[in-house]
């Protein structure tokens, strides 16, 4: 299983990191001595904080630490649950989920909450390709929360089908991961920020807010910036399986399959992202969009747009280092939109948290990846503490 980013992932009321020691009375007090939530799903009730203690060891350094998240309600930092992988099966790529929130949350929806959040987070950020679940057939506050999730009913799941028995008490609920991004783009649901926090992308952008970084410098971080966050905004693209053959035997292996790319600059600092972005895919076309900032209004003006004949059949990458205002960003993909392209990402380095609402209030349905939100907007516009002019600072002109 590969992780990319931190282990830790957050919904709007929620936040899922792992356990630590010091969850062991909130846990208590919560939710694991309780019985109608540990009958539930199968699980003792404990009865003794140092039982709790124990349990704790096996969730932060035991078999039963990795793919397991302590549930923290943000407006109280208690720890209110938990949600678990609680058994995986790497050769089909398929994790089942198990989840519990205390009595005292229940009915305030965070059950679906964190599920929600952690099919979203497992199929961005791991290798897993199918989520699976199920219940007892009498709980239907379960059933509820699982059909909400995006989930549907299913036959059967790899724990039954692979102990050779049939659900019967149980329903059965899965999604896979191309089936979730489908629902996801019919229901509207794309637009998510994604804030590319890797060590690496971090240190490199120290680099590029130092004044004295110089023009060559300065351009080859973008580039290298704008390859690592390249990386995550092509995590969902769809593969296919094939077979070929390696040296040694026949493989099934997989390859990128369905839509073609094209990335899109937004003229001029928008160039200096796309030689990071065509080293991780040489095939992309390149369409070309020249904004520039009208000096009194701020407001957006295009001047130039050149993009490749079939840009409707192709997803599209909108790149620019700076997402300021908005303004650009915003014409832009408004401009791609009117060419008949559904599937958008906004791909910037630093973004100010007005860039990123007027992005996503005006395009709800376009993924925007940064590598990270700066303070805000100075009189200028600029952002603040920011890298001062990219354009001029890539191509050295001032
Ligand atoms: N464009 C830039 O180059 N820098 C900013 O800070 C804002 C817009």
């Amino acid at each position: 299983m590969i992780y990319t980013n931190a282990h830790i992932f957050d919904t709007e009321r929620l936040i899922c990191r792992p356990f630590l020691p010091s969850d062991a009375e909130d846990m208590f007090r919560n939710w694991v001595a309780d019985p109608d939530v540990q009958n539930e799903y199968g699980e003792p009730v404990y009865t003794d904080i140092s039982q709790v203690n124990a349990l704790l060891e096996e969730y932060t350094r035991g078999a039963k630490s990795k793919y397991r998240w302590a549930v923290i309600e943000k407006s109280s930092g208690e720890n209110i649950g938990q949600i678990a992988f609680c058994r995986m099966w790497k050769e089909c790529q398929t994790a089942e989920v198990e989840y519990c929130i205390g009595s005292r949350f229940q009915g305030r929806g965070y059950a679906g909450e964190v599920l929600a959040g952690l099919i979203r987070y497992a199929f961005a950020h791991t290798d897993v390709e199918k989520l699976e679940a199920y219940h007892r057939a009498a709980n239907s506050r379960s059933g509820r929360v699982l059909a909400k999730s995006a989930m549907h009913i299913t036959d059967t799941v790899q724990r039954f089908a692979r102990e050779g028995i049939a659900p019967e008490d149980e329903v059965c609920y899965c999604i896979g991961k191309n089936e979730y991004y489908k629902l996801r783009k019919e229901l509207s649901l794309m637009g998510e920020l994604h804030i590319i926090d890797h060590p690496l992308v971090q240190h490199k952008i120290s680099l590029l807010r130092d004044k004295n970084t110089g023009t060559k410098e300065f351009r080859e971080l973008v580039s290298e910036i704008a390859m690592f966050i390249c990386y995550e905004a092509t995590r969902d693209l769809p593969l296919k399986e094939i077979e070929l053959e390696t040296p040694i035997a026949v493989a099934k292996t997989k390859v990128i399959s369905g839509k073609k790319l094209a990335i899109v600059p937004i003229l001029r600092a928008g160039l200096g992202m796309v030689d990071g972005v065509t080293s991780l895919v040489p095939a992309a076309k390149i369409g070309h969009i020249g904004i520039f900032r009208d000096p009194d209004s701020k407001g957006a003006v295009q001047y130039y747009s050149k993009m490749p004949e079939d840009i409707s059949e192709r997803e599209v990458i909108i790149v620019d280092p700076m997402l300021a205002t908005g303004n650009s960003a915003t014409a832009a993909i408004t401009e791609i939109k009117k060419l008949g392209v559904s599937n958008i990402k906004f791909m910037c380095i630093i973004a100010s948290p007005e860039g990123v609402k007027a992005v996503t209030t005006a395009h709800p349905d376009v993924d925007v990846y940064t590598g990270v939100i700066d303070e805000g907007l100075n009189e200028d516009k600029y952002i603040v503490p920011g890298v001062g002019d990219a354009g001029d600072r890539i191509f050295g002109t001032k």
